[in-house]
């Protein structure tokens, strides 16, 4: 389905970005891994694509550094599918959030999508690629969960930035449309869920199909995202949240 395609996963050596390569390699994409960590720290994303994709690409790039997000597409021969995935959380109450936690937020996960979106939409418009651009949100982008403000606001500026560029791009061609995870049981929420025992006290009473959700089950959507079903499909955000994003009401 996706044969002949280039897709760059940016946090690709993480969980839910490991998936993603994984599965836009079984659908015969070739994948180029962006993430901040050595290649070794990403050694088992890289092989986990290696069966499917054995010219699998990995290069070292911080998402908040435009010159070497410029760089490293300008190298790229070809370029369709671009999942804007990497971000960060780190939990802090509002009025203990300090200047660096907010700043990291907005710069990872918010100023890191425009800069990899820009120059990938950039290269997609010279080399008339009509391409998709899929960035990861999510549920909490427009649900104020507790202690994770400076995310929730990061998030909520991803949706804005993907319905802008939607408008923007669609003259050329480029789809962009988001997944919204709800909690996995993995990345991000996973490490909150071993090392915050209030989050995993919260999370026990938030989820309506009563389990996280899974890396495989995002990646899906990214494929889908991706692939030729969702054509006419632009300025979307996917929502797999089991439910959470519905109010909760006791009973
Ligand atoms: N895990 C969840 O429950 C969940 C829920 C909703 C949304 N998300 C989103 O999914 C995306 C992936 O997160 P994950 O859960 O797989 O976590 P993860 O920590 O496993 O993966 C994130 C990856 O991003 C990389 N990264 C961090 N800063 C970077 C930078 N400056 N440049 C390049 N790479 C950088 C990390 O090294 C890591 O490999 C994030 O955008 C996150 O907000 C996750």
């Amino acid at each position: 389905m996706l044969t002949g395609k280039t897709a760059i996963i940016t946090g690709g050596a993480g969980d839910l970005g490991s998936a993603m390569a994984r599965q836009l390699a079984e659908k015969g994409a070739h994948v180029v891994i962006w993430d901040i960590v050595p290649r070794a720290e990403a050694a088992a994303a890289i092989e986990g694509v290696r069966a499917q994709d054995p010219q699998v690409e990995y290069a070292e790039v911080d998402v908040r550094d435009r010159a070497a997000v410029d760089s490293a597409i300008a190298a790229l021969p070809q370029l369709d599918i671009v999942c804007s995935n990497a971000g960060i959380v780190e939990a802090q109450p509002f009025l203990e959030i300090s200047g660096e936690n907010w700043q990291n937020h907005l710069d990872i996960n918010l100023t890191g999508c425009f800069n990899v979106c820009q120059a990938a939409a950039r290269k997609m418009v010279t080399d008339n690629t009509r391409g998709r651009l899929i960035l990861t949100s999510s549920w909490v982008a427009a649900i104020p969960w507790p202690e994770i403000t400076a995310y929730t606001v990061s998030k909520a500026g991803v949706n804005m930035l993907v319905k802008q560029m939607a408008r923007e791009l669609s003259q050329h061609g480029i789809l962009v449309n988001a997944v919204a995870p709800g909690i996995v049981k993995a990345g991000l929420a996973g490490r909150q869920l071993r090392e915050e025992p209030q989050y995993a006290a919260r999370v026990a009473k938030a989820i309506p199909l009563g389990e996280p959700g899974s890396p495989e089950e995002i990646a899906a959507a990214v494929v889908y995202l991706a692939g030729p079903q969702t054509a006419y499909m632009t300025g979307s955000i996917l929502t797999l949240d089991g439910g959470c994003s519905l109010f909760q009401f006791d009973s």
